[in-house]
């Protein structure tokens, strides 16, 4: 089946009244006939026919044996390193979304795990930190807000030969554009808040297993730490990835126009979206992925013109505390105080993340109304 009619049909949702949409099943527990018999569904902490359907879906999407459902993206990131015991290690990317690597410091190094940070686009750094402590290579690709680009086969290679696990966050490509597991993967992660629900009205993230082992060990964590998603916002989340296909694709066509409007701006010094010719890793990136997507990231001539720029934009959102992408509406960060305020500006630095790096999340508004936007923020 086509990915596209996946997004539409992929949860086989058929019942006898008809309903085309599945029903919202707004219930915590379920009646039994008798004892020692179920319906199937006994208490919605671990089962839920709405959410079920979501989780089909999305299984289907990332061409997984089994996915799993929460409340946030980072719920799922935190159940998933509860897979591992005091003592391992895990080898993450160094550029990551700042949130992540604040669990990772803040909560799981304090739990007993370690985590060594490196450039895991270049693959030598990535073997030269490997010992028998990693138990786990943790990966973005692209990365937020830098947009490295990190060969998914090689790090399944490399992860497997030690006995470790290749997880792979694939929120900025999505499913519809990348599969990690096709790729070596052993656990997919969503921030489903971004393009899978799309219209930033929902949180939500996605736990998907390449085989049984795995994910019979997240079921057990799924049941049992309870973070999973709630009937209403798997129906949104339903609703959201019929369109997936659609607004991906519209996504993209914007993102590449204004990346290459962008890339020839005289204040623009450097954009990194990975439709450009001159992105790095982009042969890697192209082999892994069917599509550019439609987040990029790019330098400001000063300091005072990214100032200029989020204070002027009009169309594209800007909010303090506004730090999501993926959705319907283009939005803009400014990742140094934002998702990554964290982390010490001599780190910021070193990766990359200066006062003129501004992030972009590119809509499906029409892409001329995008670029007169940027066109007057930049001051023309
Ligand atoms: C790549 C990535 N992973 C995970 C998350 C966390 O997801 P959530 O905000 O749904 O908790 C984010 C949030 O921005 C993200 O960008």
């Amino acid at each position: 089946m086509d990915i596209k009619t996946i997004c539409i049909h992929g949860s086989d949702w058929k019942d006898p009244t008809g309903y085309i949409s599945v029903p919202v099943f707004q219930s915590a527990t379920f009646g039994h006939p008798e004892l020692g018999q179920s319906t199937g569904y006994d208490y919605a902490r671990v089962q839920n026919p709405t959410r079920e359907c979501t989780e089909k879906v999305v299984a289907r999407l990332e061409h997984g044996c089994d996915c799993t459902s929460y409340s946030s993206g980072m719920a799922v990131i935190s159940m998933v390193m509860e897979l591992f015991k005091p003592g391992d290690t895990i080898l993450s990317t160094d550029d990551l979304y700042g949130g992540s690597i604040r669990l990772f410091r803040f909560i799981n190094e304090k739990n007993g795990l370690h985590f060594r940070f490196v450039d895991t686009s270049d693959i030598s750094k990535a073997e030269a930190a490997l010992d028998d402590t990693v138990k786990a290579i943790y990966i973005e690709t692209p990365t937020n807000p830098m947009m490295q680009v990190t060969d998914i086969s090689a790090m399944a290679d490399l992860a497997h030969s030690r006995g470790a696990l290749l997880i792979a966050d694939n929120t900025f490509m999505s499913p519809y554009f990348c599969n990690p597991i096709d790729f070596g993967a052993d656990i997919v992660l969503h921030s489903g808040t971004k393009y899978l629900a799309g219209h930033n009205d929902t949180l939500t993230g996605f736990v998907v297993c390449k085989d049984k082992e795995i994910a019979e060990k997240i079921r057990f964590l799924y049941k049992t730490v309870g973070g999973c998603l709630a009937p209403w916002d798997s129906w949104l989340v339903t609703r959201g990835i019929k369109t997936l296909a659609l607004r991906m694709e519209a996504a993209q066509k914007n993102a590449q126009t204004l990346a290459e409007w962008l890339a020839g701006h005289p204040k623009i010094t450097q954009v990194l979206y990975p439709g450009l010719p001159v992105f790095k890793n982009k042969e890697i990136h192209d082999r892994q992925s069917r599509g550019s997507g439609a987040m990029l990231s790019f330098y400001t001539d000063s300091h005072e013109t990214a100032l200029r720029v989020l204070k002027s934009v009009r169309l594209i959102r800007f909010a303090e505390s506004l730090e999501s992408l993926g959705g319907v509406e283009s939005l803009i960060t400014y990742p140094a105080t934002q998702t990554h305020a964290d982390l010490t500006e001599e780190e910021r630095e070193s990766r990359g993340i200066t006062a003129c790096l501004l992030r972009l999340s590119v809509g499906i508004e029409d892409v001329n109304d995008l670029i007169a936007d940027l066109s007057q923020a930049l001051g023309e």
